[in-house]
């Protein structure tokens, strides 16, 4: 059975990360999806960063593929013969924000979705927060992939 982890992954995180790498032991085949329009810029990584941001930290799982998508997630779903899509939960935060877009996503294709919650080492972590602490300075090791952490810095650095 195929799943797609989707999101927008600006950039990647330790926590995306681990749900990633765990979603790839249930499933046969897993697609990480950068959802966005690559034309659009918004947010601090274009498209085609985070795309190959990913690719280089899951280059040792084989069974993970990374894509991009700027329409309807159930389109691609449907497209691809994929009835899976894989989240993390952090927080009761986090299901608020993610029971309507499963049940929307169920109601409007049939798929379902499937919830991992965080490891507890991750609980804390978004990409928002890391960017915010890497922007004035602060250590974002071990909360980030080290590629990733690297290409903050300098992204930061770039924009002095
Ligand atoms: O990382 P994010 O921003 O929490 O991801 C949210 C995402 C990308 C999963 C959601 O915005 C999405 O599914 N976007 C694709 C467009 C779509 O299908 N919207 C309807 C969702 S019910």
């Amino acid at each position: 059975m195929k799943a797609v982890c989707p999101g927008s992954f600006d950039p990647v995180t330790m926590g995306h990360l681990d749900i990633f790498t765990r979603a790839a032991e249930h499933f046969d085949e897993v697609v990480v999806l950068v959802t966005g329009n690559p034309n659009k810029r918004s947010g601090l990584f274009a498209i085609e960063e985070r795309i190959e941001l990913i690719r280089e930290v899951v280059a040792h799982i084989p069974n993970i593929k990374v894509d991009w998508w700027a329409g309807l997630l159930v389109d691609y779903t449907t497209a691809h013969g994929i009835n899976a899509l894989v989240k993390g939960l952090r927080t009761a935060l986090d299901y608020e924000y993610e029971l309507p877009m499963a049940q929307m996503n169920r109601r409007l294709s049939g798929i379902d979705t499937f919830f991992l919650l965080t490891d507890e080492k991750y609980g804390y972590i978004s990409s928002s927060l890391c960017k915010e602490v890497a922007k004035y300075g602060g250590d974002v090791s071990g909360l980030l992939p080290d590629p990733v952490v690297h290409a903050v810095v300098e992204k930061y650095r770039a924009q002095d």
